[in-house]
């Protein structure tokens, strides 16, 4: 493959997720594999910011396939926002010599290179990186499928002292204004309700579930609740309604925080870090830019990071459905 590409850069920014670091070193070596330099960008964009670059070849990436977090760190530059940020990051990647740059991250971090690429013309590829799978244009973004097992995990030993104490838990995830985590984590460990920001249970029928779950002779009870939902309370406040409104039940809350976040990557965000990886490096020497690498029905696709950003990835709504009648 000839290109005029001969070092790319690569960066993690916003929320680390595992599966950043089989990303890092599935681009360092495909890099390797084509004959390209490969620099690596600490801090995401403060580090390019700040021309903070180190040189990575195949034997830099050793064992880290099953570390989480990143390497590279990670932040969610401020600077980077501005137009001189930009500025500066531009010019030390023409002092570099780095041609192109693999962004792994989210959202945010697309729309950074986006800018960029609009302002500059830089060669620019997304991998989505983050636990909260809320990307259009792939089924899976890396991290996620680790963040759910850590979830189940943790929600079943949630379930033992539930059982013990009769008591009812509300057990707050991640996932920013997105479902995905608790929508599939509560299936899978089989909560009693689900609540997101894709849909409003409302308080009523709540309400109504739960009592119809202790009717039904429950002795305890999980409800799994998405930081972003709408149900216009926080989960201590929630816990607290439910409590006043049905004091048969002891309540506790739990809020999982950013345990989701760490941990060894599972299988599959390993492959789909390698594959993706792979994948952004060919992309760049190929001439492309400005595109993200997903996966979509088992293959790797690529999508316009403007698509990506701006259109919504859909939450499966059946599961809910699911969800509603395995909790009978
Ligand atoms: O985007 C990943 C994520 O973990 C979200 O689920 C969460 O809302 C957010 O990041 C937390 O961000 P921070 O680590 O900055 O508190």
């Amino acid at each position: 493959m000839e290109s005029k590409i001969k070092r790319i850069g690569v960066l993690t920014s916003g929320g680390d997720a595992p599966g950043m670091n089989a990303a890092i070193r599935a681009v360092v070596r495909a890099c390797s594999y084509y004959n390209v330099e490969c620099v690596g960008i600490y801090r995401g964009y403060q580090g390019l910011i700040d021309g903070d670059f180190v040189a990575l070849t195949p034997r830099n990436v050793s064992n880290i396939i099953n570390l989480g977090g990143t390497i590279l760190k990670s932040a969610r530059s401020e600077g980077f926002r501005t137009v001189e940020g930009r500025a500066k990051a531009h010019k030390n990647l023409i002092d570099a010599n780095i041609d192109a740059v693999v962004l792994i991250g989210g959202d945010g971090t697309f729309t950074g290179g986006m800018v960029f690429n609009q302002e500059y013309n830089f060669p620019c590829i997304g991998i989505p990186g983050t636990i909260d799978n809320d990307i259009f244009g792939t089924n899976y973004t890396i991290g996620y499928d680790t963040a759910l097992n850590t979830v189940v995990d943790v929600i079943d030993k949630i379930r033992d002292t539930a059982s013990s104490h009769n008591r009812l838990f509300f057990v707050e995830v991640m996932g920013r204004d997105a479902g995905f985590i608790a929508l599939n984590a509560g299936v899978g460990a089989g909560a009693e309700e689900i609540l997101i920001p894709e849909e409003d249970l409302g308080l009523d029928r709540l309400l109504e579930s739960l009592k119809r779950s202790k009717r039904s002779g429950k002795s305890s009870s999980i409800v799994v609740v998405s930081e972003g939902d709408k149900i216009g309370k926080n989960v201590f406040e929630l816990a607290n309604y439910v409590e006043n409104n049905m004091p048969q039940y002891e309540v506790r809350v739990s809020v999982l925080g950013h345990m989701q976040r760490g941990g060894s990557p599972s299988c599959f965000d390993r492959v789909l870090a390698s594959r993706l990886g792979v994948k952004a490096v060919e992309l760049l020497l190929d001439g492309q830019t400005n595109v993200m690498v997903g996966v979509v029905d088992n293959k790797v696709v690529t999508t316009d990071l403007e698509k990506a950003i701006k259109e919504n990835h859909e939450i499966n709504m059946e599961l809910l459905r699911v969800s509603d009648i395995m909790s009978i």
